[in-house]
């Protein structure tokens, strides 16, 4: 690949809304009260996944269970990793937060088997049945380190049993603002350096951390972040996106990036746009997430402390 752009997010899964309905409110988005258009929400996301597929990208579809309304939301189906100089594909499924999506693991774990993935879990069930939350729309390789944001979904006991099991740098950030509750509501990696990033969604700590982190960055506020606009995919220089306010689509373009855009309203009443709606199952650690032995977390806090 020439130009900007990811050498990883070319191949995806994505699950057909044929079960997506608002039957509970675990985000500011969702409300029971105004559900979603079936016949409309299934256009949207066909229209998403012909538009990727144009763009050359690799869309594996999974059947949605009647019993799991979310499970559109892919991209927190697990996180998957793909075969490399670190060893064959595999995943690492999602502990869900809420209980009303932690039935998806039993469609994910299979379809990922099926699909040539080792499917694995965080160790440590502390003494219930279900261990700290890890939701993989809270994980992105960037820079030299996969970057984990924690609180409203993923628990901060989650980052570094992570760190373990990848043999990772994880860099976790507090995310604070109940709106981005996933990290991908609020940070898009664009290229090697470059990224979208809403640092409101942040404590002042992890805002600065963040901004550090990103060589270049395209800063978005509050109102921009909640357009969803964050929470796009890059195909080498292209970005499509479900909404581009113009000072974002501005820097962008100067960039060199191509703005496609799609309508995805039906899908955005339950809290997420098309990169929620998909889940790349192409970043090799060893190229796309630097192996570090052991593992190693580093947050905010800790690089805060004053030099002896
Ligand atoms: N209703 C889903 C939830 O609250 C939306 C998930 C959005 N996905 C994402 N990767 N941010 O869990």
């Amino acid at each position: 690949m020439t130009g900007p752009g990811l050498a990883w997010g070319w191949h995806y899964a994505a699950v057909r809304p044929t079960h997506y309905r608002i039957d509970y409110a675990i985000n500011p988005f969702m409300n029971p009260a105004d559900q979603p258009h079936p016949d409309r929400a299934l256009e949207q996301w066909e229209v998403m996944v012909a538009t990727l597929r144009a763009l050359g990208a690799r869309v594996d579809v999974l059947e949605q269970r009647a019993d799991s309304p979310d499970m559109v939301y892919a991209m927190n189906l697990g996180l998957a990793l793909g075969a490399g100089p670190a060893g064959p594909a595999r995943t690492v499924l999602s502990r869900m937060r809420y209980a009303e999506r932690r039935r998806e693991r039993l469609a994910a774990g299979p379809w990922f088997a099926d699909n040539g993935f080792t499917v694995g879990d965080l160790p440590g069930v502390l003494g219930e049945d279900h261990g700290p939350a890890f939701e993989a729309g809270d994980a992105f390789a960037f820079g030299d380190a996969l970057v984990v944001g924690y609180g409203p979904r993923t628990e901060e006991s989650s980052l570094g049993l992570l760190a373990e099991e990848l043999d990772a740098r994880v860099r976790g950030l507090r995310i604070t603002h109940p709106g981005m509750y996933h990290l991908d509501l609020a940070f898009c990696p664009l290229d090697e350096r470059r990224a979208i990033v809403c640092p409101d969604a942040f404590d002042a700590p992890s805002a600065a951390a963040v901004l550090d982190l990103v060589p270049e960055v395209l800063v978005i506020d509050e109102a921009e972040a909640m357009t969803f606009c964050a929470n796009s995919v890059v195909l080498g220089d292209t970005i499509v996106m479900p909404a581009a306010p113009p000072k974002v689509r501005a820097q962008l373009e100067e960039w060199g990036f191509r703005v496609v855009l799609l309508d995805l309203g039906e899908l955005h009443k339950g809290g997420g746009s098309v990169r929620c709606l998909t889940n790349p199952l192409d970043v090799v650690p060893g190229r796309d997430l630097p192996l570090v032995p052991g593992g190693e977390l580093l947050l905010p806090a800790d690089e805060e402390q004053p030099a002896a």
